[in-house]
């Protein structure tokens, strides 16, 4: 039985990690989507409104492939979480060069601590391999749409934090 965890922010899920979820489909059992909550960054979404996105997009993928997937919240370290989810993979998906040093650094101590858990990478499509959750955000809030590279139920979202924010801005 093959059971990995991708772990990630996911705020908000983009169609670049479903297309990472589709493709692990055909190689785990059981994915377990970690989405951490213990972040420097302030987030977009909170961990609940995450989740929720990433269950009702990958409900589907699940059905299709056979695969359970789940979503849950972790905080502490990656490999702990791992290794509680009985995970012997991590997946991470790779877009461009920038992205493997820091990830190349980060599989690498995750070995260190706990070298029974593989991290498996996973090349992105070349029609994501410039998708962030932090350009999408960015280009969202500065007027164009983002229907090509989230789910429709997120970019819903992303609407309603948008409406959210016109009745009630910010105080400068
Ligand atoms: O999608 P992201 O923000 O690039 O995901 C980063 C993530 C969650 C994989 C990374 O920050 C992480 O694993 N955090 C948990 C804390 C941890 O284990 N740190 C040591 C890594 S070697």
């Amino acid at each position: 039985m093959c059971r990995a965890v991708y772990p990630g922010s996911f705020d908000p899920i983009t169609n670049g990690h479903l297309d990472i979820i589709r493709r692990g489909c055909t190689l785990f059992d059981h994915i377990t989507i970690g989405v951490l909550s213990n972040e420097q960054k302030s987030p977009l979404f909170t961990v609940a409104e995450r989740i929720e996105m990433i269950r009702q997009v990958t409900e589907p993928l699940a059905e299709a492939a056979g695969t359970r997937i789940e979503a849950e919240s972790f905080d502490g370290l990656l490999v702990d979480f791992a290794k509680r989810k009985r995970a012997n993979c991590i997946v991470r998906g790779l877009r461009a060069v920038s992205d493997y040093e820091y990830e190349l650094q980060m599989a690498q101590m995750n070995r260190h601590m706990q070298p029974d858990i593989e991290t498996v990478f996973l090349m992105s499509a070349d029609t994501y391999s410039f998708v962030s959750s932090r350009l999408i955000k960015e280009i969202f809030f500065l007027g164009r749409s983002v229907g090509q590279f989230v789910p429709p139920i997120v970019e819903a979202r992303l609407q309603a934090k948008a409406r959210q924010r016109q009745s009630a801005p910010e105080r400068a």
